[in-house]
């Protein structure tokens, strides 16, 4: 556990700083950031910040020039997204060589993680399977690491308010999104669009 609760949301991003300047290790620096934000749920954050808003939308909280894993960049992002209405099917993607922290204040978010499932019989295509779906409720924070691939689905029927921090800015670096039935990827760069597979 992180033994310095942060109350502020300075105090926060200076804890979040420091989780990338004592550290190299990915899973210390995104467990120490889930140890905090859980904490900064407790004061009524992000809802409370300055920097949220009133409208659906994202609402960027801190972007950090000098910090990051393994180069500076990291962004603390919220979101206040509307109930989605109906079941959106899971988008599997990874976040390339970054870690993401996500949180949730108020509704829910289910999240998936995949893997790459493989036959002993070598000439078989492996195949990629849901391994763990976990409800995240409010004061709930996970993490993904290098390398993981997951999914995130909102709440049908809530609003809800959700933090996602990367440990790089993610609209600058090369990830994967997967298509589950087929078993396929493709490499993207957010803000493009993904030619489906
Ligand atoms: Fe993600």
């Amino acid at each position: 556990m992180a033994q310095t609760i942060a109350y502020t949301e300075q105090q926060f991003i200076d804890e979040v700083r420091k989780a990338f300047s004592s550290s190299e290790d990915a899973r210390m620096q995104a467990q120490v950031i889930a140890d905090h934000l859980r904490e900064m749920f407790k004061t009524g954050w992000p809802a409370n910040s300055e920097k949220f808003g009133a409208e659906p939308g994202t609402y960027l909280v801190h972007s950090d020039p000098d910090l990051g894993h393994p180069h500076g960049g990291f962004q603390i992002l919220t979101y206040r997204r509307a109930p989605l209405g109906s079941e959106s099917p899971p988008q599997p993607h990874d976040h390339g060589p970054c870690f993401v922290v996500y949180g949730v204040a108020s509704g829910s978010n289910l999240q998936t993680r995949y893997a790459w499932k493989y036959s002993d019989d070598s000439t078989v295509a492996p195949t990629l399977e849901a391994t763990q779906m976990v409800r995240q409720t409010p004061g709930d924070a996970a993490f993904f690491l290098p390398g993981e691939i997951h999914s995130t689905q909102g709440s049908v029927d809530e609003e809800t308010i959700y933090v996602r921090i990367t440990s790089e800015d993610l609209e600058q670096v090369w990830r994967h999104r997967y298509n589950l039935a087929a078993s396929t990827s493709r490499a993207f760069i957010s803000g493009q669009t993904w030619i489906k597979s």
